[in-house]
């Protein structure tokens, strides 16, 4: 059975974990499905993970919708998020509404994810919400306004800012939202936000106490060139290619492989 916005909902109050990963394409979807993950997130750090940007700045709508459809193609379980990218929702809610409608009719996707709190995000996600679209916030640590914030680094340590994310959340959740991701914020604020909302938080950089955990997983499997120092990875699977594409070459040279058949 496929897992439902409600659902998530329920995990909260169960006190079950919430199980998030990030894909970008039909073979990491499919793994991550298969291995049981919840909350399957086409985040835009596929512009950083999959794409080679340094920031999540450049990529557009369309190349979004496109890996949202190859992941959609490998996922059965999971609920599928997909992010509306930088500049397709900040205009005003009329844009977000036209940007989120698609992604939902062209994807298939459960959800649309859009970074920012209060003020400035709390009309849009009513829009969105009025209009029957399933909406995740994600606040903190928000990527797409990196120059804003002069770099990757963590939001809420001062008591004013920390106060500022709480009154986000709240917002968020007032205005409809059905989780929320909290990126890389100090643990006890992500507690605080946490106990304060009904509806599940999702930490990456966050601490122990969310209601559900989600990481990069180019991360997570060791792929990628940078990883912030709060991810963890599980595997080195860019050696583990590069090794076993030594060994094809090498075979090749020496005329190992193909093995001749007649
Ligand atoms: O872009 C992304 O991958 C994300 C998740 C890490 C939350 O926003």
């Amino acid at each position: 059975m496929a897992v439902t916005t409600q659902e998530l909902i329920r995990y909260k109050k169960e006190g079950r974990p919430i199980v998030a990963l990030t894909a970008w394409d039909y073979l990491i979807a499919r793994a991550l499905d298969e291995a049981g993950v919840d909350l399957i997130m086409v985040g835009d750090s596929l512009a950083m993970v999959a794409l080679g940007y340094s920031t999540t700045l450049p990529i557009t709508l369309d190349e979004m919708i496109h890996h949202a459809k190859a992941v959609r193609r490998g996922v059965e379980r999971a609920l599928l998020v997909v992010d509306l990218p930088f500049m397709s929702y900040q205009e005003s809610p009329k844009q977000a509404l036209r940007s989120a409608g698609r992604i939902i009719k062209t994807t298939g996707a459960t959800a649309v994810k859009l970074e920012g709190g209060y003020p400035d995000m709390v009309e849009t996600v009513e829009r969105l919400v009025q209009a029957g679209i399933a909406v995740m916030g994600h606040i903190g640590l928000t990527p797409q306004s990196v120059h804003q914030l002069g770099g990757f680094r963590k939001q809420g340590k001062t008591a004013q800012a920390a106060e500022q994310i709480l009154r986000q959340a709240v917002a968020l959740q007032e205005a409809g939202a059905f989780s929320i991701v909290l990126e890389h914020i100090p643990d006890d604020l992500a507690l605080k936000v946490s106990q304060e909302l009904t509806i599940p938080t999702v930490g990456i950089g966050a601490g122990p106490h969310c209601d559900g955990q989600v990481l990069v997983t180019a991360d997570l499997l060791g792929m990628s060139t940078w990883r912030p120092s709060f991810a963890k990875a599980y595997t080195n699977l860019h050696e583990t290619i590069t090794q076993a594409v030594q060994s094809y070459a090498e075979e090749v040279k020496q005329h190992q492989f193909p093995k001749s058949t007649s």
